[in-house]
């Protein structure tokens, strides 16, 4: 069942919610434990919260592992990327060392970077023990045709249900994006969207009706953890 949490201050109330959950799971499984796996949403929403959170107290970031839910087909460098921003907002901030993410590689052919990221993920389910990789806290936001990562209306990998990541041609743009797919969303031990404006409110009520068919409404997390941070 998902948890609606409405903000009165969004960037607050949802640092703070994503940033005592990395603390208690740091806490709870000590300095030797498995590292917090944390997979960043792209977008506009996050970035603030991103910037919070890079200086939230109590989060030993040495001890956090990176993925991203999804990227544009552009490089590192490129202003669309979503990689690019998390870098300037969080990553670099935090200190987080480069060997703790797991960038998806927008600049290869798209089929490629996808194939890359997918093993990056199927290695670190490896490296955790874990026959589907399980995120501690997966970050989504959603856009206002229902979207969530990249996964849009009517496109394939909506019906993709073995690849963890996979190269997603998006009509409306005209070009391919890389997105994780429902497997790894779903496999996730915490979700959580984050999601601002009026704009966007009729779109959770649908999703949460599961009245239409939105992407998003697919996210269903097998532990039940699925939590709407709502501005
Ligand atoms: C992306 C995101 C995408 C985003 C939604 C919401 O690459 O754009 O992953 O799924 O989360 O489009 O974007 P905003 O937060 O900018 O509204």
């Amino acid at each position: 069942m998902a948890v609606n949490i409405h903000t009165t201050d969004f960037l607050t109330e949802a640092t703070d919610w994503i940033g005592s959950r990395i603390v208690a799971v740091q806490n709870e499984r000590g300095a030797d434990g498995l590292p917090f796996l944390l997979s960043l949403c792209g977008g506009g929403t996050p970035r603030p919260v991103y910037e919070a959170l890079a200086v939230y107290p109590g989060i030993d970031w040495s001890r956090v592992l990176i993925t991203f839910g999804d990227e544009r087909c552009v490089g590192p460098e490129h202003a669309d990327s979503n990689y690019r921003m998390a870098k300037a907002a969080l990553l670099d901030t935090a200190g987080i060392p480069e060997q703790n993410v797991r960038r998806i590689t927008g600049e290869l052919e798209p089929g490629e970077a996808a194939r890359v990221y997918d093993s990056a993920l199927r290695t670190l389910a490896q490296e955790r023990g874990e026959e589907t990789l399980s995120h501690d806290l997966l970050l989504l936001g959603m856009g206002d045709d229902g979207h969530t990562a990249s996964l849009f209306p009517g496109t394939l990998a909506l019906h993709e249900e073995q690849r963890w990541a996979m190269e997603n041609y998006v009509e409306k743009f005209g070009g391919y994006r890389i997105t994780i797919t429902y497997p790894v969303i779903n496999a996730a031990r915490e979700v959580a969207f984050l999601v601002t404006g009026e704009a966007k409110r009729p779109v959770v009520e649908r999703v949460q009706a599961g009245a239409g068919d939105d992407p998003a409404s697919r996210v269903a997390p097998s532990s039940g953890k699925l939590t709407w941070l709502l501005g």
